[in-house]
């Protein structure tokens, strides 16, 4: 196995985009990572691209390829492959193209994620999502996944005591970041008060717990650790990458609180890394809605379980707490195009590495981690990332 780091990075702005079309976000993000890497178009082996449901949500399949036409590559015959894990699509991208490097096949790859889910109506969206859930025992049925996360929030609150407030906590912390992200959907502070009072969506879950509808693009680019310093003098290496399947309908699982998925990408990746969850400094993580992040940061083993929302409660995961979660607004307020937001908490993760986070600058990050989930569990995907 070789070591991989990550060389270039591009983002696109997350919201509603209306005047963008798909290959326009995909290629603005993709030109970025590409302008910032310093890397030539011939130079790169290989494409992966993370996305969801491009069929339905824009009318487009056969992604790999559109995007490396739209790129202009369409003369080098890259192979350009999409890769699909509902809202781990971008996460697993990212693991596909280091895999494919520390095997040695590849030197350089380009990583994409995008999703434009604004094109069609809030209905269709919410019905696109569920596609993700287990059709046969639940989509079928008509829940949703805000439906599956209250549950999960539910059985959560009767196990652990969690509160109602301390899942508002989480909302206000991340909006609190994504105020201070140029790119995220929502850059306003929103109060315990205005989440706690927000209209209900499912049962504990308000508006505010919910992670919204976004349109956005993310990119980096990979390249083999012992020649990324040809190309930057900040390389970011990838030192862990796991990943984990679960039972797609929630309720065959063990444990409804706890995602196993996340729990064994997690142990694969500090296995791997040879790090505990204590050396982690800051980390991205799946936080679709607020109950999400406070079971991350449980099967993460940032906290023991069952005190996730006592953490969040004593700010341990604030920008300037103990270990920060979610610096970029978290996919609450910076938005959740859902197949390009795992490669998007990449690019979080090397801003803060390289110190480049502006006013979300972590002080001291070292090693950071980003954490993906697709559906209500069924697959996770984990990264760490330290400086080389
Ligand atoms: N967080 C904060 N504000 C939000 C928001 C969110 N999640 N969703 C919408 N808003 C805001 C809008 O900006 C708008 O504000 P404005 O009136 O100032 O312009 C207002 O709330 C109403 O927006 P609208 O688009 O009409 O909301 P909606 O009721 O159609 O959708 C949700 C709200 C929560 C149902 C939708 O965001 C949703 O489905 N989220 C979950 C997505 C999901 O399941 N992702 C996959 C996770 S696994």
């Amino acid at each position: 196995m070789r070591d991989v780091a990550v060389i270039g990075i591009g983002l696109t702005k997350f919201g509603e985009l209306w005047d963008k079309s798909f290959r326009q976000l995909i290629t603005e993000a993709g030109a970025k990572a590409i302008l910032d890497s310093g890397i030539s178009g011939e130079e790169i082996d290989a494409m992966y691209i993370g996305s969801m449901s491009s069929g339905r949500f824009v009318g487009q399949e056969h992604i790999g390829a559109l995007v490396a036409d739209a790129s202009g590559f369409s003369h080098l015959h890259i192979p350009s492959t999409r890769v699909e894990g509902a809202c781990a699509s971008g996460g697993l991208a990212v693991r596909q193209g280091y895999l494919s490097i520390a095997s040695g096949i590849n030197d350089i790859v380009v990583v994409g994620g995008i999703e434009k889910m604004n094109d069609v109506s809030g209905t269709s969206a919410t019905g696109t999502l569920a596609t993700a859930a287990d059709q046969e025992w639940e989509s079928f049925f008509g829940v949703t996944f805000p439906g599956l996360y209250a549950m999960i929030a539910q059985r959560h609150m009767h196990e652990y005591g969690t509160t109602k407030e301390q899942l508002a906590q989480v909302a206000v912390k991340n909006h609190k970041n994504g105020a201070l992200n140029p790119n995220a959907q929502y850059r306003r502070e929103i109060t315990l008060e205005q989440a706690l009072k927000a209209t209900m969506v499912a049962e504990p879950l308000g508006l505010l717990d919910c992670s919204p509808v976004t349109d956005g693009a993310a990119s980096i680019v990979l390249c083999a650790a012992e020649k990324a310093k040809k190309y930057t003098d900040k390389p970011i290496k990838i030192i862990g990458s796991g990943q984990g399947s679960d039972t797609l309908a929630l309720h065959s699982r063990r444990d409804i609180c706890t995602l196993d998925a996340t729990v064994h990408a997690a142990k694969m990746a500090y296995k791997q890394a040879k790090v505990t969850p204590k050396d982690i400094d800051f980390a991205e993580v799946h936080d679709c809605f607020t109950i999400a992040e406070i079971c991350a940061i449980e099967d993460l083993g940032f906290v023991k379980k069952g005190e996730g929302g006592k953490a969040i409660e004593n700010n341990i995961t604030t920008l300037d707490g103990q270990i920060p979660v979610n610096t970029s607004g978290g996919l609450k307020a910076k938005g959740h195009p859902v197949g390009a937001t795992g490669v998007a908490q990449i690019v979080e993760i090397v801003e803060q590495l390289r110190g480049e986070a502006d006013e979300r600058q972590v002080k001291d990050a070292r090693i950071g981690l980003a954490h993906n989930v697709g559906g209500s569990g069924a697959t996770a995907v984990v990264h760490i990332l330290e400086g080389m």
